[in-house]
């Protein structure tokens, strides 16, 4: 599996705590986040980064700013993303085996890093379910091509 992080300047810290637990995992990623802890927008990284991954280039992303908001909100407007919104460990593993969500939204500013690694951590293992659920990530994949 390749994944691809990314994040604001508002999530530095967990997007660094994310990067140990990949390399920990010995999961193959990239690190396409603001590396400054100047204000930056917040869709100028997760736009790129969530066509990226659209495209087959990454299998799945991991994207943290403050709230985990703009960075869902932007990355499901790209065809294809199903980003999650996560910040507990319930909803992490019921992500992956109901939506087959391919991108994890976090908040630096809403949960500690250690909670977020063990989110990350969940999803990362957690694998889908398919079955029904499939149906029903087909229904929003034929919205998006209407
Ligand atoms: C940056 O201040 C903040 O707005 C951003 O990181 C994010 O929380 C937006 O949804």
């Amino acid at each position: 599996m390749k994944v691809l992080i990314t994040g604001d300047h508002a999530g530095m810290t967990l997007r660094n705590e994310v990067a140990n637990l990949l390399e920990e995992m010995g999961i193959e990623y990239e690190d396409a986040g603001a590396s400054c802890t100047t204000s930056v927008d917040y869709p100028d990284y997760a736009l790129p980064a969530a066509e990226r991954i659209a495209s087959g280039e990454f299998d799945r992303g991991i994207f943290i700013c403050g709230t985990g908001i703009g960075m869902s909100i932007a990355a499901n407007k790209v065809k294809g993303i199903r980003a999650a919104l996560v910040h507990d460990m319930f909803s992490a593993r019921a992500t992956r085996q109901h939506n087959n969500s391919n991108v994890l939204a976090m908040g630096e500013r809403v949960i500690g890093p250690s909670l977020g690694r063990e989110i990350a951590k969940i999803w990362l293992e957690t694998e889908f379910e398919g079955d029904r659920h499939s149906r029903r990530i087909e229904k929003i994949h034929s919205y998006e091509d209407k």
